[in-house]
Protein backbone atom coordinates (compact mmCIF):
# COMPACT_ATOMS: atom_id res chain seq x y z
CA UNK A 1 0.00 0.00 0.00
CA UNK A 2 1.46 3.57 -0.92
CA UNK A 3 1.54 5.67 1.92
CA UNK A 4 1.45 9.92 1.57
CA UNK A 5 2.41 11.88 4.39
CA UNK A 6 1.57 15.93 4.56
CA UNK A 7 3.90 17.65 6.70
CA UNK A 8 2.86 20.83 7.99
CA UNK A 9 3.80 23.70 9.81
CA UNK A 10 5.10 27.59 9.65
CA UNK A 11 8.11 28.78 8.16
CA UNK A 12 11.20 26.90 10.69
CA UNK A 13 9.12 24.27 12.36
CA UNK A 14 11.30 21.91 11.16
CA UNK A 15 9.20 20.39 7.95
CA UNK A 16 12.63 19.83 5.68
CA UNK A 17 14.89 18.39 8.89
CA UNK A 18 11.89 15.82 9.77
CA UNK A 19 11.20 14.79 6.33
CA UNK A 20 14.54 13.58 5.93
CA UNK A 21 14.58 11.18 8.75
CA UNK A 22 10.80 9.74 8.01
CA UNK A 23 12.14 9.53 4.23
CA UNK A 24 14.85 7.54 5.28
CA UNK A 25 12.94 4.99 8.14
CA UNK A 26 9.91 4.76 5.77
CA UNK A 27 11.28 4.38 2.34
CA UNK A 28 9.44 7.45 1.02
CA UNK A 29 10.46 10.17 -1.47
CA UNK A 30 10.56 13.42 -0.26
CA UNK A 31 8.82 16.49 -2.11
CA UNK A 32 9.75 19.82 -0.84
CA UNK A 33 8.27 22.62 -3.38
CA UNK A 34 10.37 24.91 -1.60
CA UNK A 35 13.74 22.83 -2.99
CA UNK A 36 11.87 22.01 -6.09
CA UNK A 37 11.40 26.02 -7.27
CA UNK A 38 14.65 27.05 -5.35
CA UNK A 39 16.14 24.69 -8.00
CA UNK A 40 13.87 26.05 -10.70
CA UNK A 41 15.28 29.66 -9.78
CA UNK A 42 19.07 28.56 -9.64
CA UNK A 43 18.56 26.93 -13.29
CA UNK A 44 17.35 30.46 -14.32
CA UNK A 45 14.46 28.15 -15.93
CA UNK A 46 11.11 29.80 -17.10
CA UNK A 47 9.59 29.00 -14.49
CA UNK A 48 12.46 30.41 -11.99
CA UNK A 49 12.57 33.66 -13.58
CA UNK A 50 8.31 34.06 -12.99
CA UNK A 51 8.72 33.13 -9.27
CA UNK A 52 12.15 34.39 -7.80
CA UNK A 53 10.61 37.75 -6.92
CA UNK A 54 7.89 35.63 -4.95
CA UNK A 55 10.29 33.55 -3.04
CA UNK A 56 12.30 36.41 -2.08
CA UNK A 57 9.39 38.35 -0.92
CA UNK A 58 8.31 35.80 1.09
CA UNK A 59 5.08 35.82 -0.29
CA UNK A 60 3.50 32.46 -1.83
CA UNK A 61 3.94 31.23 -5.23
CA UNK A 62 0.84 31.05 -7.53
CA UNK A 63 -1.21 27.80 -6.75
CA UNK A 64 -1.48 26.81 -10.71
CA UNK A 65 2.39 27.15 -11.04
CA UNK A 66 3.08 24.94 -7.97
CA UNK A 67 0.00 22.11 -9.03
CA UNK A 68 1.19 21.69 -12.30
CA UNK A 69 4.71 21.37 -11.32
CA UNK A 70 4.31 18.93 -8.75
CA UNK A 71 2.24 16.94 -11.13
CA UNK A 72 5.29 16.46 -12.96
CA UNK A 73 7.30 15.66 -10.67
CA UNK A 74 4.76 12.70 -9.38
CA UNK A 75 4.99 11.82 -13.03
CA UNK A 76 8.71 11.72 -13.18
CA UNK A 77 9.83 10.49 -9.86
CA UNK A 78 7.38 7.81 -9.23
CA UNK A 79 8.06 5.64 -5.79
CA UNK A 80 6.47 2.49 -4.89
CA UNK A 81 6.17 3.47 -1.39
CA UNK A 82 4.64 6.81 -1.01
CA UNK A 83 5.37 10.50 -0.48
CA UNK A 84 6.22 13.26 1.81
CA UNK A 85 4.78 16.16 0.85
CA UNK A 86 7.16 19.19 2.45
CA UNK A 87 5.75 23.17 2.29
CA UNK A 88 2.26 21.67 -0.01
CA UNK A 89 -0.42 22.23 0.41
CA UNK A 90 0.22 25.91 1.43
CA UNK A 91 -3.43 26.69 0.33
CA UNK A 92 -7.04 25.17 0.76
CA UNK A 93 -6.80 25.37 -2.97
CA UNK A 94 -3.65 23.49 -3.31
CA UNK A 95 -4.85 20.90 -0.73
CA UNK A 96 -7.98 20.18 -2.87
CA UNK A 97 -5.44 20.28 -5.59
CA UNK A 98 -3.22 17.74 -4.28
CA UNK A 99 -6.95 15.51 -3.35
CA UNK A 100 -7.39 15.39 -7.33
CA UNK A 101 -3.69 15.15 -8.34
CA UNK A 102 -3.56 11.92 -6.17
CA UNK A 103 -7.08 9.89 -6.83
CA UNK A 104 -6.40 11.28 -10.66
CA UNK A 105 -3.03 8.13 -9.55
CA UNK A 106 -4.70 6.13 -7.68
CA UNK A 107 -3.38 7.41 -4.31
CA UNK A 108 -4.64 9.64 -1.21
CA UNK A 109 -2.88 11.04 1.71
CA UNK A 110 -2.43 9.22 4.58
CA UNK A 111 -1.84 11.63 7.35
CA UNK A 112 -1.09 14.85 7.73
CA UNK A 113 1.47 15.50 10.85
CA UNK A 114 1.21 19.16 11.93
CA UNK A 115 4.66 20.18 13.83
CA UNK A 116 3.63 22.83 16.44
CA UNK A 117 6.31 25.48 17.58
CA UNK A 118 5.68 29.05 18.64
CA UNK A 119 6.82 32.07 16.58
CA UNK A 120 9.66 33.16 18.94
CA UNK A 121 11.50 29.88 18.41
CA UNK A 122 10.65 30.15 14.20
CA UNK A 123 12.55 33.30 14.11
CA UNK A 124 15.32 32.48 16.33
CA UNK A 125 15.86 29.08 14.12
CA UNK A 126 15.23 30.96 10.83
CA UNK A 127 17.75 33.64 11.73
CA UNK A 128 20.45 31.44 13.01
CA UNK A 129 20.18 29.05 9.87
CA UNK A 130 19.88 32.63 7.69
CA UNK A 131 23.71 32.65 8.58
CA UNK A 132 24.77 29.94 6.53
CA UNK A 133 21.68 28.87 4.27
CA UNK A 134 22.31 31.71 1.62
CA UNK A 135 18.58 31.45 1.27
CA UNK A 136 17.44 34.58 0.53
CA UNK A 137 14.38 34.73 2.41
CA UNK A 138 16.04 34.17 5.60
CA UNK A 139 16.18 37.69 6.91
CA UNK A 140 14.52 39.32 9.69
CA UNK A 141 11.96 41.07 7.87
CA UNK A 142 11.18 38.53 5.38
CA UNK A 143 11.18 35.70 7.98
CA UNK A 144 8.19 37.80 9.66
CA UNK A 145 6.65 38.06 6.09
CA UNK A 146 6.41 34.59 5.76
CA UNK A 147 4.85 34.06 9.34
CA UNK A 148 2.49 36.27 8.36
CA UNK A 149 1.50 34.53 4.92
CA UNK A 150 1.43 31.42 6.74
CA UNK A 151 -1.31 32.37 9.52
CA UNK A 152 -3.38 33.77 6.94
CA UNK A 153 -3.25 31.46 4.06
CA UNK A 154 -1.48 28.17 5.14
CA UNK A 155 -2.73 27.93 8.92
CA UNK A 156 -6.66 27.66 7.24
CA UNK A 157 -5.81 24.05 5.48
CA UNK A 158 -5.62 22.47 8.97
CA UNK A 159 -9.05 22.89 8.96
CA UNK A 160 -9.63 20.83 5.38
CA UNK A 161 -7.31 18.30 7.01
CA UNK A 162 -9.55 18.03 10.27
CA UNK A 163 -12.36 17.42 8.52
CA UNK A 164 -10.98 15.05 6.33
CA UNK A 165 -9.52 13.30 9.45
CA UNK A 166 -6.32 13.14 8.75
CA UNK A 167 -4.57 15.78 10.76
CA UNK A 168 -2.18 14.68 13.70
CA UNK A 169 -0.48 17.83 15.54
CA UNK A 170 2.92 17.06 16.70
CA UNK A 171 4.73 19.08 19.38
CA UNK A 172 7.91 20.52 17.33
CA UNK A 173 10.03 22.40 20.08
CA UNK A 174 12.76 19.83 21.49
CA UNK A 175 15.22 17.68 20.70
CA UNK A 176 15.14 16.21 16.81
CA UNK A 177 15.32 12.71 17.94
CA UNK A 178 12.40 13.72 20.28
CA UNK A 179 10.04 15.22 17.80
CA UNK A 180 11.03 12.38 15.30
CA UNK A 181 9.98 9.62 17.44
CA UNK A 182 6.65 11.71 18.17
CA UNK A 183 6.23 11.68 14.39
CA UNK A 184 7.01 7.79 14.26
CA UNK A 185 4.48 7.40 16.80
CA UNK A 186 2.15 8.83 14.90
CA UNK A 187 3.06 7.12 11.90
CA UNK A 188 2.93 3.69 13.22
CA UNK A 189 -0.55 3.63 14.81
CA UNK A 190 -1.72 4.33 12.17
P1 LIG B 1 9.82 26.53 1.87
O1 LIG B 1 11.13 26.15 1.36
O2 LIG B 1 8.77 25.50 2.03
O3 LIG B 1 10.06 27.29 3.24
P2 LIG B 1 9.26 27.45 4.61
O4 LIG B 1 7.91 26.83 4.68
O5 LIG B 1 9.35 28.88 4.89
O6 LIG B 1 9.98 26.56 5.58
P3 LIG B 1 11.52 26.40 5.85
O7 LIG B 1 12.13 25.56 4.78
O8 LIG B 1 12.10 27.76 6.08
O9 LIG B 1 11.50 25.65 7.24
P4 LIG B 1 11.23 24.12 7.59
O10 LIG B 1 9.90 23.96 8.22
O11 LIG B 1 11.56 23.23 6.42
O12 LIG B 1 12.28 23.93 8.73
P5 LIG B 1 13.78 23.30 8.69
O13 LIG B 1 13.70 21.83 8.84
O14 LIG B 1 14.54 23.84 7.56
O15 LIG B 1 9.20 27.69 0.97
C1 LIG B 1 9.98 28.80 0.56
C2 LIG B 1 9.18 29.69 -0.36
O16 LIG B 1 8.85 28.99 -1.57
C3 LIG B 1 7.82 30.18 0.16
O17 LIG B 1 7.93 31.33 0.96
C4 LIG B 1 7.07 30.45 -1.15
O18 LIG B 1 7.48 31.65 -1.73
C5 LIG B 1 7.54 29.30 -2.02
N1 LIG B 1 6.70 28.10 -1.91
C6 LIG B 1 7.09 26.87 -1.46
N2 LIG B 1 6.08 26.00 -1.50
C7 LIG B 1 5.01 26.68 -1.98
C8 LIG B 1 3.66 26.32 -2.22
N3 LIG B 1 3.21 25.08 -1.97
N4 LIG B 1 2.83 27.29 -2.68
C9 LIG B 1 3.26 28.53 -2.93
N5 LIG B 1 4.53 28.94 -2.73
C10 LIG B 1 5.41 28.02 -2.25
O19 LIG B 1 14.32 23.91 10.06
C11 LIG B 1 14.60 25.28 10.18
C12 LIG B 1 15.91 25.48 10.94
O20 LIG B 1 15.73 25.04 12.28
C13 LIG B 1 17.08 24.66 10.37
O21 LIG B 1 18.26 25.41 10.48
C14 LIG B 1 17.12 23.42 11.27
O22 LIG B 1 18.41 22.89 11.39
C15 LIG B 1 16.63 23.99 12.61
N6 LIG B 1 15.88 23.02 13.40
C16 LIG B 1 15.04 22.05 12.95
N7 LIG B 1 14.49 21.35 13.96
C17 LIG B 1 15.00 21.90 15.10
C18 LIG B 1 14.82 21.62 16.49
N8 LIG B 1 14.02 20.64 16.91
N9 LIG B 1 15.48 22.40 17.38
C19 LIG B 1 16.31 23.40 16.96
N10 LIG B 1 16.53 23.71 15.66
C20 LIG B 1 15.88 22.97 14.74
MG1 LIG C 1 12.03 23.57 4.37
Amino acid sequence: MIFNVVIFGAPGSGKGTQSAFIANKYGLKHLSTGELLRSEVENKSEIGKKIESYICQGNLVPDELITDMLANVLDKKQNEKGYIFDGYPRTTEQAKALKSILKERGMKVSIVLDLDVDEEELIKRLLYRGQTSGRSDDNYDTIKHRIQVYNSKTAPVKEFYKQEGLAVEIHGTGEVNEIFSRISNSIDSL
